[in-house]
């Protein structure tokens, strides 16, 4: 039912779920301003699987039904639809390592994009020293960043000086660190002002008037020997600018905040540099291998619109995890971002928004909404050839349903309502949960009666509607700590007929700010946690194969005993 998107419909702020190649080939193409790729590396090995799920084990044997040949065409096609959704001006950086850079460079980036469209290979220090058994210590992987054309965006990125570079500087009357640099231009192939400043007579690189106002800013630096030279201070210099080693940037170390707990996570500080350099505020920026989104995290939080694709149903939701525990979320200004499932839950979508569910389901049957929430005869949206949509967002719908919806559509557009009669076309669709005997019944004999055809539509024949986990919260003590805080373990058991795959937890749940993470993800669902006397909410998320979720609050009164409120 779903067609490719035309740029001026082109939504970001997405997070979707499915194989990238489908969804990338429904992207219009020149849309997308830098995409950055971390797909799964060559290793055929069991730490290439991150999440375990159905989609990405799918996936895994997808790439692997064949050797280095099969890999390398996998990827291709995919990076070819990449090349196509990016903008004149885009950028894209590749991210891999030792198993497969050379085959990737050669037979993938410079067939796509061309070799005068290579811009560099980054050696990124991916971890500390680590010995290799035979052979030095494999610690770098390797970027390889391309462009679409010649003309692009290129913001310099600056690193912090080395030691060694550092060492160069010297201490000012104030304290503060200064390096000198030449002010003379003999140098200097061509050019200058040639003239006499305090007694030194020179070819400058500055006229007389910059001189006078350095040395009014206490920027001159008079060498003892006769010389001047300016003074650079360390706290007004940008840094070094960035070269193609980047020793400078962390892997995700196992006490920082933004870890998650799964081995390839990229450093957010990596998606920084590379976000700020090939793109601007309000640029798309696309992940198609998005795994815990960090990606997403960085360019939100930099401003930028932002969609991620992958296939398994984990990272979506544990990058929706992750976004929700960003404060001043970027996205929270532009429309909300959306999740795109596979499945959705009967109760999310009941009791949604009406207006918001009326215009997502009538796009997802292919017609386009009403903009307007109310007037235009109760009808939510039209089909391409302008026969009118209803949307009730209710069970069972009625007779006089139907009846109300007949005369309305003749009133929108009569003449499309008789030329459909005589062509035994649908004078309209009606879109609902369910429909009773008596909205069948009328359907029927509005057809044979009138020969008024209305079609009726439940909501699970457009998307399918699964039912959410179930979940069951345990809760035991383990004990007291010095300060006298109980420890106390949660346990917490989901079911759903597509199984669950991890729980989300949050220790410090308010139903008004919403669910923010403290453990992102955990495959046990089994927390100990340390809590004083007083009044906690414990919160779980349970999410399952289908990417669908529910939540289970607990409410616990610590004082001289553990109580569990209900
Ligand atoms: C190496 S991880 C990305 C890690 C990510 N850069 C981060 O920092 O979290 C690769 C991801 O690609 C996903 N993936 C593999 N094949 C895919 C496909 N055909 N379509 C979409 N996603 C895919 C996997 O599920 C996995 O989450």
């Amino acid at each position: 039912m779903k067609t490719a998107q035309t740029e001026s419909t082109f939504d970001a702020n997405k997070l979707i779920l499915g194989d990238n190649l489908e969804v990338l080939r429904t992207l219009p193409e020149n849309s997308v301003d830098l995409i950055y790729l971390d797909p799964p590396f060559f290793s055929n090995r069991n730490y290439d699987v991150i999440w375990g799920d159905s989609g990405e084990i799918r996936s895994f044997e997808d790439r692997w039904s064949g050797g280095i040949d099969h890999y390398i065409a996998w990827l291709k096609e995919r990076v070819e639809q990449m090349h196509r959704v990016l903008k004149p001006t885009g950028s894209l950086f590749l991210h891999c390592d030792w198993h497969a850079n050379a085959y990737i460079r050669v037979h993938i980036l410079d067939k796509i994009f061309g070799e005068k469209n290579f811009r560099n290979e980054i050696v990124w220090k991916r971890t500390t020293a680590h010995s290799d058994s035979g052979r030095f210590g494999m610690n770098s992987d390797s970027i390889f960043y391309y462009t679409k054309t010649s003309k692009y965006t290129f913001n310099q990125q600056f690193q912090d000086y080395d030691e060694e570079y550092r060492k160069r500087f010297r201490t000012d009357k104030n304290g503060r660190l200064f390096i000198d640099d030449n002010l003379s231009a003999k140098s200097l192939s061509g050019g200058g002002y040639e003239y006499e400043y305090k007694g030194v007579f020179n070819l400058w690189r500055c006229p007389v008037e910059t001189m006078a106002q350095y040395d009014k800013d206490d920027k001159l630096y008079y060498t003892g020997n006769g010389g001047i030279r300016l003074k650079r201070y360390l706290d007004e210099l940008q840094g070094l600018p960035c070269q193609t080693i980047w020793v400078d940037i962390n892997p995700v170390n196992s006490q920082a905040k933004e870890k998650i707990g799964y081995p390839t996570q990229k450093p957010e500080a990596l998606l920084e540099r590379i976000i700020k350099c090939a793109s601007n505020e309000g640029d798309i920026v696309l992940d198609p291998f998005m795994g815990g989104g960090t990606t997403l995290a960085a360019a939100d939080k930099l401003n930028r619109r932002w969609l991620g694709i992958d296939q398994s149903p984990m990272a979506v939701k544990v990058t929706d995890f992750r976004l929700q525990n960003q404060t001043d979320l970027f996205s929270v200004l532009t429309p909300p971002y959306t999740v795109q499932l596979h499945k959705y839950d009967y109760d999310t979508l009941r009791y949604k928004d009406a207006f918001e569910f009326e215009s997502w389901i009538v796009r997802q049957y292919g017609g386009t909404a009403n903009m307007k929430q109310r007037g235009d005869l109760g009808l939510d949206g039209r089909m391409g050839d302008n026969t009118p949509i209803q949307v009730k967002r209710s069970d069972n719908i009625g007779r006089s349903v139907i009846d109300n919806f007949k005369s309305a559509a003749e009133r929108y557009d009569r003449n499309l309502f008789i030329k459909n009669q005589k062509a035994k076309q649908p004078a309209g669709y009606i879109i609902a949960f369910s429909f009773g005997k008596g909205a069948v019944g009328e359907v029927a004999r509005l057809k044979n009666e009138e020969n008024v055809i209305i079609k009726l539509v439940r909501v699970d024949e457009i998307v399918e509607v699964a039912v959410k986990p179930v979940i069951n919260v345990k809760i035991k003590e383990l004990g007291r700590d010095a300060k006298g805080d109980r420890t106390i373990e949660f346990t917490a058991r989901g079911e759903s007929d597509a199984g669950v795959e991890f729980y989300s937890w949050d220790f410090e749940y308010d139903e008004e700010r919403g669910f923010k993470a403290s453990v992102i993800m955990d495959k046990e669902g089994r927390q100990a946690v340390p809590l004083p006397a007083g009044t906690h909410n414990i919160a779980v998320k349970a999410v399952d194969n289908d990417g669908l979720e529910n939540i289970e609050v607990v409410r616990l009164r610590l004082n001289g005993k553990v109580k569990r409120e209900p």
